[in-house]
């Protein structure tokens, strides 16, 4: 009888799936070393990279940002394929990001001095809690913030010296309180009698706390681990938006697989492995260890399984009524699929209506609007704001001149989104808008002699009327059964270790039990799976090289 080839089935046809499927299909000796196919539960390949099309421009509904070109894979694929230059303009394409306007709430524009010195405060913040402080070069000003920082160290050890895990939220808030007690006088900013200097600088820290909580997707900070940070590595270089879409690199990586090797449309319900050695599956077909289940009945078997799901299907995986491993995984793969985070981050994206003139430039003037709100729970606050608006951070074109708004959402406010009716957003949002861009507005600056009442700084249709909005489109990742949220992040109670944890195959090797039975049966690649990468496109294409690799060292080893 002739030696049957080994069978490799990927679950998920993301990021990680397509770079196993694209390793593993082309590396030299195994082309036909393996039996090979992804099995995708969507009618799309891509995942969480969903490049689509709104008011006639192209859109990411989930990855958007290449997070420094330097050294990433991603930006590598997108170059050989020609895929960062468009005719067409895209997302971000523009260093118009570089120009905010940050304006209080009531539409009190607020000068650059008074937002860069909270703005440095923060970054400096954040520079310390990550551990690139010695890589950067640092001014007077922003040394004398790191001493700060070290000062709000002491009062809770950075390696959690104390039974109290310390978290980024409570760091940072530690952090802007030493900086207040350190600030002599707190003048008060004259014209503008509903927010003192104090209030201001809060609403802008909770602005770029709010922008935090996107970039990691924990919904509250005070749930990120404050140690973890330090671990998680960024590339250099710039950070840049891929001009033919994201879907380019995934369509990259999946043309040279042959026709029928990806399978859409096929969700996989449950994965019976055999952890022990000798056991038969009681289907009489022990010589290929996994079986397949997929919803509509149908049954594959396999000697490997890469699962690339997300964390929050494994989470929901493992719940008490879901079973969706049979014999359930061992304790610390639940333990560390529980205790690691999984947040939820949507985009949202208005198109704006033409004006009433009809002229070419209309939208020229909406600008890159970052939002400084009062606190949730202030007497001050617009009450017609929806809750659900006042932890966005920004509302900005998707390039200059664009018609397109697009903000960011995360945690229950990103979840509240998914729920709301089209009206109900347009409605919450100009609402929002209005209160920060329609009234003569003053500026108020860190000096308050520089405060000008009632200085009129026109934003052409924006200013003179309530903004319309024709359509919107926004993401769901929160309650899309395949997904279930956005990306993972270290929290609290949880660490690194358990981001190793989740990339471990089985069965283990290491325990009496599965020795003898068949090795590497459930690989796990993916995002969640990447101790310093997690939460990116590059972490997923590094986990997806990574298990290729397991399996291909392994039959190579045994030289087959
Ligand atoms: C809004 C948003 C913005 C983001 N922005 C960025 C960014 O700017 N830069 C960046 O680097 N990263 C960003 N990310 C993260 C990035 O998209 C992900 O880290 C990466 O795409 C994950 O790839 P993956 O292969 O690990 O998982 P996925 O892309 O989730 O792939 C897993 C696949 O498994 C499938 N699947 C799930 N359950 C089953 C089942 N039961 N049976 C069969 N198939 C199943 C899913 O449909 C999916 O296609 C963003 C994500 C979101 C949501
Ligand atoms: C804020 O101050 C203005 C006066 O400058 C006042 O009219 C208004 O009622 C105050 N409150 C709110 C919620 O704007
Ligand atoms: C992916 O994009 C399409 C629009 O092209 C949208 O209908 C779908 O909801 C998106 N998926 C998620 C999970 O947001």
């Amino acid at each position: 009888m002739v030696a049957k080839k080994p069978r490799v089935v990927i679950i998920g046809a993301g990021m990680a799936g397509l770079t196993a499927a694209n390793k593993l299909y082309t590396s030299s000796s195994s082309n036909d070393m393996f039996e090979l196919c992804v099995v995708e539960g969507g009618t799309r390949i891509g995942g969480r990279i969903n490049t689509s099309e709104f008011g006639g421009d192209r859109i990411e509904m989930g990855a958007t940002w290449i997070h420094g070109i330097g050294g990433s894979p991603v930006h590598k694929i997108a170059q050989e394929t020609h895929s960062l230059e468009s005719e067409q303009p895209w997302e971000c394409m523009d260093g118009f990001l570089d120009e905010p306007k940050t304006i209080a709430e009531g539409g009190f524009e607020l000068t650059p001095s008074l937002v860069e010195s909270i703005s440095t405060l923060f970054k400096s913040l954040m520079d310390y809690a990550q551990g690139t402080r010695i890589e950067r070069k640092e001014s007077s000003e922003e040394v004398n913030f790191y001493k700060l920082a070290d000062k709000t160290c002491k009062i809770c050890p950075r390696n959690g010296g104390g039974p109290e895990k310390l978290s980024i939220g409570s760091f940072l808030r530690k952090a802007l309180n030493s900086y207040w007690d350190s600030v002599k006088e707190q003048e008060q900013i004259e014209g503008c009698d509903n927010w003192s200097r104090k209030l201001i600088e809060e609403a802008i820290f909770a602005m770029h706390e709010n922008i935090q909580r996107t970039y990691t997707s924990a919904g509250d900070l005070l749930t990120l681990d404050f140690a973890a940070e330090s671990e998680y590595r960024m590339f250099p270089g710039d950070e840049i938006t891929i001009a033919k879409g994201y879907l380019s690199v995934i369509e990259s990586l999946a043309s040279v697989l042959p026709h029928g090797l990806i399978q859409l449309d096929r969700k996989v319900a449950r994965i019976e492995w055999q952890p022990e050695a000798h056991q038969s599956n009681g289907h009489g077909c022990a010589d290929r260890p996994v079986r397949i289940h997929f919803c509509d009945g149908s049954i594959m078997l396999a000697d490997h399984v890469i699962v690339t799901v997300s964390l929050g299907v494994l989470k929901a995986g493992i719940g008490p009524d879901s079973g969706m491993f049979n014999p359930p995984l061992p304790t610390f793969k639940t333990e560390a699929i529980s205790r690691l985070g999984f947040g939820v981050v949507n985009k949202l994206f208005l198109q704006l209506s033409s004006r009433h003139d009809g002229r070419d430039d209309d939208y020229s003037r909406f600008p890159f609007l970052q939002m400084a709100f009062h606190r949730p729970d202030s007497e001050w606050r617009h009450k017609k704001i929806p809750w659900w608006m006042r932890r966005t951070a920004s509302l900005s074109p998707i390039y200059k001149n664009s018609g397109v708004l697009l903000s960011w959402f995360a945690g229950k406010e990103a979840l509240e989104l998914e729920t709301l009716s089209d009206e109900e957003i347009i409605d919450g949002v100009s609402t929002t808008i209005s209160s920060f861009l329609s009234q003569p507005r003053k500026q108020m600056s860190s000096n308050s002699h520089e405060v000008s009442n009632g200085k009129e700084k026109s934003l052409g249709s924006v200013g003179e009327s309530r903004v319309k909005f024709t359509k919107v489109l926004k993401s769901k990742w929160g309650n899309d059964p395949l997904f279930l949220g956005s990306y993972s992040y270290v929290a609290v109670g949880s660490s690194g270790d358990d981001l190793d944890a989740l990339a471990e195959p089985l069965p283990s090797t290491d325990t009496l039990e599965s020795a003898g039975s068949p090795p590497l049966q459930i690989l796990f690649a993916g995002e969640a799976t990447h101790r310093t990468h997690y939460s990116t496109t590059h972490g997923a294409y590094f986990s997806g090289l990574r298990e290729a690799s397991r399996l291909l060292q392994h039959y190579r080893r045994a030289g087959v």
